[in-house]
């Protein structure tokens, strides 16, 4: 599976700590807001990564990354988006990337405090098709929401008023390549963007969709309040299963 970081966009909901760079650029505690999703697919084996950017900070990425190596990577690939579109608009420019692979698409201000590498393996094992991640949370309207009947979800709404679940549909989200053709056949929403949301109700049609929770904490980070959140919970016990990495270093040195 082939990995993708969104980390376009105005952040606007940021403005002015997003006046003059990308919202993915800056700081969650001790690290640039684009280390966490990066380390996220790195995690879980993903080792071929597309970081798909745009607007007037667009260099900054390869100054900050270069090849990855921060990451024990030696290569990452980028992609630039002009222009606004949303999130599926975002993702059609990988197309190329993916070819007839599967991909893990993570929001570029997506952190979790665990790893996804046993919902990676449950989705190679599928076998095409299309997995979310869901976490219950205080404040689903915020989110993507699902309707759940059990192991099945019905259907996904977007930032619902009166939300069908306690559960929001994380930034972390597994396709294959029918993917593409899905986003070509989407229309623009009430906000003039294509929808992640529209491109899961599409997989939930065909009934091609599985979803697993979340394990540990998740936030995103794209407002002053969810960015004071998610620094506060790295602080506190780190992020990407760091806690995890240090304790099997230290057993190792001891
Ligand atoms: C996006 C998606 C939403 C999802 C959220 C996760 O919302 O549209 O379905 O729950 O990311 O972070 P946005 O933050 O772009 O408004």
């Amino acid at each position: 599976m082939k990995g993708v970081v969104l980390a376009g966009g105005l952040g606007s909901r940021l403005k002015p700590l997003t006046a003059v760079t990308n919202k993915h650029l800056l700081p969650v505690y001790d690290q640039p807001m684009i280390y966490y999703p990066i380390q996220t697919l790195v995690n879980a084996g993903i080792t071929d990564i597309m970081i798909v950017t745009g607007g007037n900070s667009a260099g900054d990425f390869l100054k900050l990354l270069g090849n990855g190596k921060a990451f024990g990577l030696k290569h990452l690939n980028y992609t630039y988006q002009e222009g606004e579109g949303g999130i599926a608009a975002a993702l059609s420019l990988v197309e190329h990337f993916a070819g007839d692979d599967a991909i893990c698409v993570v929001l570029g201000d997506n952190i979790i405090q665990g790893n996804i590498r046993a919902a990676a393996d449950s989705y190679a094992k599928q076998g095409g098709g299309a997995k979310i991640l869901l976490k219950r949370v205080s404040d689903p309207q915020r989110f993507g929401v699902p309707e759940l009947d059990g192991k099945r979800v019905l259907q996904i709404e977007e930032k619902p008023a009166n939300p069908k679940s306690e559960y929001a549909v994380i930034g972390i989200y597994m396709y294959d390549a029918d993917v593409f053709k899905i986003i070509r056949t989407l229309k623009p929403s009430g906000r003039g963007e294509l929808e992640i949301t529209d491109v899961n109700n599409a997989y939930i049609q065909r009934g091609d969709m599985t979803w697993d929770e979340l394990e540990g904490w998740w936030s995103d980070a794209g407002t002053f309040e969810s960015l004071l959140y998610a620094s506060n919970l790295v602080a506190e016990t780190g992020a990407n299963n760091q806690e995890l990495t240090y304790a099997a270093e230290a057993s190792a040195n001891s």
